[in-house]
């Protein structure tokens, strides 16, 4: 049950420290060496390219961890929409290894590649919430996320949990592959460290809640904008504001939106920055937080310890740049849920949604 909390989707919210620590017992053991069943890793390695297949959130944690699977796995990782895969692939690489990534291992759009995937014999993983689930079963490899039941029907700690699922499977490759830079990344002492500053987000819920009071409360429209990672996170964060407080918002590409979006921005529109620790993209972001100021937009930044400044609005304590879509998505979740909230509606069930789309 959802105990002392108004919805499920808050108390999913809060679990997301103890999903992070219990992958580190899953997934590693305990001198920090990696758990990644070996078949997986082999299959991974003689893979030329990782094709990603998900929906909706899922998709969205695919983008997450891409920059990190592509750096330790030294393989390009490409993402494709279930809906759209479904009617055929496009060409594919010599040797393609498949991801389905499905929280509910039950989504009929990705479970239709996955069919094709298996007519043509190639090798897949399932990354799921749900031991036994479709996808699970018909995929060649299962890693599970271990995030227990997810209620609500925005999804929270799966998205995070999947993206630390699949920096486990991306370090166990790259230390098979002798990488340097796998070797290099203690992901047991990083992913630790992810958990204390998802829970230092935690303790701001109240300065969120005021934020989205003076914010969005009202308006019709919004953007979240960042650039590389944080873009990737900005589409989550948009995703999880409109399903639930039906604002409809924008995920964008900070530096795309010069190029015609920018007309979009009137007086008062909420434009929320995200800027981790990555010096030169933050600078740039800024720059594109003014541009849209200078239109009278109210920007709400939000941004990783390390490029902090005076105004800035919520601070994220600093991770490694390879997890940091799992600690800069947490304020973007609790600003989806204190929308909803202080909008009246009912934030575990907004309308017109299903928690498992088994529809095509
Ligand atoms: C968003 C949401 C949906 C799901 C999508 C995929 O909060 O919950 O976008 O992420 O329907 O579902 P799974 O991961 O179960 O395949």
């Amino acid at each position: 049950g959802k105990g002392t909390y108004p919805f499920y989707m808050l108390k999913e919210i809060d679990e997301q420290p103890t999903v992070m620590r219990k992958l580190i017992s899953t997934y590693a053991d305990e001198n920090g060496a990696m758990k990644v069943d070996a078949e997986i890793v082999k299959a991974v390695q003689e893979a030329d390219r990782i094709y990603i297949i998900a929906a909706g959130t899922s998709y969205n944690a695919g983008f997450g961890a891409k920059i990190m699977l592509e750096a330790l796995t030294n393989t390009p990782v490409e993402l494709g929409v279930a809906s759209e895969w479904g009617y055929g692939m496009p060409l594919l690489s010599k040797k393609p290894f498949f991801i389905f990534l499905s929280q509910s291992g039950e989504t009929a759009d990705s479970r239709q590649v996955l069919v094709k995937v298996n007519e043509l014999g190639l090798p897949s993983l399932t990354v799921t919430n749900v031991p036994g689930s479709t996808l699970s079963r018909e995929a060649t490899y299962t890693m599970l996320i271990g995030a227990g039941p997810e209620i609500a029907v925005a999804s929270t700690k799966a998205y995070t949990g999947q993206i630390a699922t699949l920096a486990f499977l991306a370090k166990a490759v790259g230390e098979a592959d002798g990488k340097e830079e796998a070797k290099e990344f203690e992901l047991v002492k990083e992913l630790s460290l992810v958990a204390q500053s998802i829970e230092a987000t935690l303790s701001e819920k109240e300065k969120i809640a005021q934020i989205v009071k003076e914010n969005l409360l009202t308006t019709r429209n919004a953007f979240y904008i960042g650039r590389k990672q944080d873009y990737f996170v900005a589409m989550e964060a948009s995703l999880k504001l409109k399903e639930i407080s039906y604002v409809q918002c924008e995920g964008f590409a900070a530096g795309e939106l010069k190029h015609g979006t920018i007309s979009l921005i009137e007086k008062d529109t909420p434009v929320l920055a995200l800027i981790s620790n990555n010096p030169e993209v933050a600078a740039h972001t800024r720059g594109n937080v003014m541009e849209t100021v200078a239109r009278g937009s109210s920007a709400i930044v939000i941004v990783e310890q390390g490029q902090e400044r005076e105004g800035d609005d919520i601070i994220v304590n600093a991770v490694h740049p390879y997890l940091s879509a799992i600690s800069m998505v947490i304020p973007t979740q609790l600003i989806a849920y204190e929308t909803s909230m202080q909008r009246g509606l009912d934030v575990d069930k907004p309308r017109n949604l299903a928690k498992a789309v088994t529809v095509e």
